[in-house]
């Protein structure tokens, strides 16, 4: 099939990738030049694992191709992927004008049939304002239809190969039609294509991120109870979680849920809700929740610093919102790392892939270490921000000869609290008893 997907960020570019890998031609369009450039040299712009190696196969193969220009991709496919962004608003609310723009230009292009795909997580109601802001201007037929994108960073590439479900937001039998066949090659192991209105296909996405931010803001709040009564959240966790109502997944507590989805989506869920009337309590929970979990570790290293953190060197492992990838949207990191910068801290910081993105950040404030090893040299603290598996087992004796104090502020629990003991340090983590 001939595919065009317009917008080459995260999902735009998994998906073009992912639909080429299973023989389609695919256009990616993009208003930025450099990056297009770029990508038609087989540079690919964002660090997802695997995407690399199906990104080269399929430009190889002349199924994957980029462009800057509209008109070009608009001419090529007959199913026109929208992934552009919905950034937050002022008011927390999901900003459409990419979206609004690119669909009147859709409107004054096209020639013949096109189905038009909504693949960025829009509020309800979105796929309506495609389309009459289409039919304004179009000369020929065309069908609107949502499709969610559940990816998650760091396991985009196998999410899009092997998804759990399709979601599909259509009520017109053709496209719906043309959605199936698409997405056949996918969906071979019988999982569904779930076909509904395309109203209800808008709320899935929103109504499953927030879902899962509230699962795992949940299971903070049961955290920091735990270090109230001394209980342990390790126990509690599996203890819960093997219940199938429960699940085992989304409920490991930490500093805090971060990246580009979560926070967004559950404000703009928050923010759709009063607009319409509705006021969502438990998204306001949720939003505070995750506000001050994300600097839940600071009064504990301030304290055990002595009340007084100026001056003190401080390694921090793991900077990225989560492990595999380079992206630090509203990363828990960002959060400690102001925090502990305005208190006058000096911070050696490590993370294998988000380096770079945070010297663009963070400038000279902080020093930028080649090793998770070199971080800790002479170190009075080390707080861990992301579980990059690097850091599951490092070697304990090298850290507490390098380190003044051999203390470890863990955000992310990966340490056995035994082992700690065995190996004399200070261990801090979420949930659990403290290790002196
Ligand atoms: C999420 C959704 O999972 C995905 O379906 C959607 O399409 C986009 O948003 P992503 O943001 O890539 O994906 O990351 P995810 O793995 O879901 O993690 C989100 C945040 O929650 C991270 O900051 C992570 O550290 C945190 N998290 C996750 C926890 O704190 N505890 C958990 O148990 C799971």
């Amino acid at each position: 099939m001939k595919i065009t997907v317009v917008g080459t960020g995260y999902v735009g570019l998994v998906t073009g990738t992912c639909l080429a890998e299973t023989g389609n031609e695919v256009v990616c369009v993009d208003i930025d030049a450099e990056k297009v450039l770029k990508m038609q040299n087989g540079v690919v712009p964002i660090y997802e694992p695997h995407l690399d190696v199906l990104f080269e196969r399929n430009i190889n193969a002349d199924r994957l191709k980029f462009t800057t220009s509209l008109d070009e991709g608009l001419e090529h496919g007959e199913i026109i992927f929208l992934a552009l962004p919905t950034p937050e608003d002022e008011d927390g609310s999901a900003d459409l004008s990419y979206v609004l723009n690119v669909s009147e230009e859709i409107g004054k292009k096209i020639k013949t049939y096109k189905v038009i795909v909504d693949k960025s997580t829009v509020p309800v109601g979105t796929a309506e304002k495609v389309q009459k802001v289409i039919a304004a201007n179009a000369v020929c037929d065309f069908d609107v239809v949502s499709n969610p994108e559940f990816l998650r960073e760091g396991f985009a590439v196998d999410d899009f190969l092997k998804p759990e479900r399709i979601v599909v937001g259509s009520s017109s039998e053709k496209a719906t039609k043309i959605m199936q066949k698409l997405y056949s090659p996918f969906v071979r192991s019988g999982n569904p294509i779930i076909i509904m209105d395309e109203k209800s296909a808008e709320l899935t996405k929103y109504a499953a991120n927030a879902f899962l931010a509230t699962k795992i803001t949940f299971m903070n709040e049961i955290a920091n109870y735990c270090e109230k009564v001394g209980a342990d959240v390790d126990k509690v966790r599996v203890g819960m979680g093997t219940d199938s109502r429960i699940g085992k997944r989304f409920l490991f507590p930490g500093i805090g849920y971060g990246g580009s989805c979560f926070p967004k989506d559950v404000k703009a869920l928050q923010k759709a809700g009063s607009d319409s009337d509705y006021d969502f309590k438990i998204l306001d929970a949720v939003i505070e929740v995750n506000d001050t979990q994300k600097t839940t570790l600071l009064p504990k290293i301030e304290a055990y610093l002595d009340n007084d953190v100026s001056g003190k060197k401080i390694a921090i492992w793991g900077l990225a919102f989560k492990p595999e990838t380079d992206d630090i949207r509203e990363a828990p990191s960002l959060y400690m790392m102001k925090a502990l910068l305005d208190k006058g801290a000096h911070l050696s910081v490590f993370d294998p892939e988000a380096m770079p993105n945070i010297k663009k950040m963070f400038g000279d404030s902080l020093n930028y270490a080649n090793s998770m090893y070199e971080a800790t040299e002479g170190a009075d603290s080390l707080l861990i921000c992301t579980e990059w598996s690097i850091f599951r087992t490092p070697n304990f004796q090298k850290l507490r000869e390098q380190m003044i104090r051999p203390a470890i502020f863990d955000g992310r629990n990966l340490y056995n609290l035994d082992d700690m003991e065995s190996e004399g340090f200070t261990y801090f983590s979420v949930g659990r008893k403290q290790i002196n």
